[in-house]
């Protein structure tokens, strides 16, 4: 057998769901056996967990897994800047794949994070930062590579939506409806970050830079939250034939003269969307991200875009997409095996 040890960083809810996926697997993936929940770290080891590990599987020196010469893949879930940026380029600089559902860091330090992978070899993959259970950062990677992108836009935090969602369908008070996300396990630690439009544009900025080759920096993001939308907005909206979303989106400038410099408009802030706008009827958590591109014309990614399920399955998809590029890579594989791996059909069946 092959065999990866999985370091995980975390476990909030985040971290909690990947564990459960991890220790119970539900996919029928040829490495899905391959994969061995190495270590945990946590904060505190007194706490009660819902993951039926080993005592000896868990620390609170998250330092001691990225530096363990048996880990293979480190999962980052602790979310934030510090202690994650540090731990992952350390992961890095031990050989380690990275897999992280961190918007934050990979806004800031993306390009620390990246060039320090592409010099030690290693894949650091987010799918489950932006989107929770969407399939929209490797999609935009690799299936749309061949695009020239002009708009990428979308609704791309679910505690917001979730809000603006029920604020239209029964009214109800702000606090409330914020407390039932936080419950649901949709909002940040800090909902702050959430509300204030702050993680939509940390989003956003990871959205633009894959899809238009650069790196934006979040100073250069407008960014408006929804504290300050309210019933009667909502209300009017309605009348109107309009419901309010927080979009976040970034597009290309169209240049009016051949050589008009070209310029991005990255942004996020409470829209009013036609009620016929496919995006209008994107409710409860649930994202939707609708990108516009030459040739392929515009493509929409629709689904649950945070909560500990959806975000859990873009993390063990990236941890198994490593797997399998290491398995063909390290040809320690039967044929049979190699072959799966490599056949998306065969792989399923
Ligand atoms: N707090 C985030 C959201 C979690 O509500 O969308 C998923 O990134």
């Amino acid at each position: 057998t092959v065999g990866f040890k999985i370091g995980l960083l975390g476990l909030g809810t985040v971290g909690t769901g990947t564990a459960q996926i991890l220790l119970n697997p539900v996919q029928r993936h040829p490495l899905v056996a391959e994969l061995e929940l190495y270590r945990v770290g946590v904060r505190s080891l007194d706490k009660p967990r819902a993951v039926d590990l080993p005592a000896d599987r868990f620390t609170t020196d998250l330092e001691s897994i990225v530096t363990d010469p048996a880990v293979d893949i480190v999962v980052e879930v602790i979310g934030g800047l510090e202690p994650a940026r540090s731990l992952m380029l350390t992961a890095i600089a031990h050989g380690k794949h990275v897999v992280t559902a961190n918007k934050a860091a990979i806004a800031r330090f993306g390009d620390e994070i990246f060039t320090a992978a592409t010099e030690a070899g290693v894949y650091v993959l987010l799918e489950a930062a932006v989107g929770g259970g969407i399939p929209v950062i490797e999609p935009l990677k690799q299936s749309l590579c061949a695009n020239r992108i002009h708009t990428v836009m979308g609704i791309v935090n679910g505690t917001t939506n979730y809000i603006l969602t029920r604020m239209q369908t029964e009214g109800g008070d702000f606090a409330d409806i914020l407390a039932d996300a936080q419950q649901l396990g949709y909002a940040e630690a800090d909902p702050t970050a959430d509300v204030d439009g702050l993680d939509a544009a940390d989003k956003i900025a990871i959205l633009a830079s894959l899809a238009f080759g650069g790196r934006i920096k979040l100073p250069e993001v407008h960014c408006e939250g929804i504290r300050q939308v309210s019933a009667a907005d909502i209300a009017y909206a309605d009348k109107l034939g309009f419901v309010i979303k927080l979009l976040a989106v970034a597009k290309r400038t169209p240049q009016i003269a051949p050589d008009d410099p070209e310029h991005l408009q990255v942004r996020v802030h409470p829209t009013l969307i036609p009620k016929i706008h496919p995006l209008a009827s994107v409710n409860d958590v649930n994202n939707a991200i609708l990108i516009e591109g030459d040739p392929v014309g515009q493509v929409m990614f629709f689904g649950p875009g945070a909560g500990a399920g959806p975000t859990a399955s873009a993390v063990v998809s990236d941890i198994l997409n490593i797997a399998a590029i290491l398995t063909v890579g390290r040809g320690s594989q039967t044929s049979l095996e190699g072959k799966a791996l490599l056949d998306p059909l065969l792989a399923c069946s």
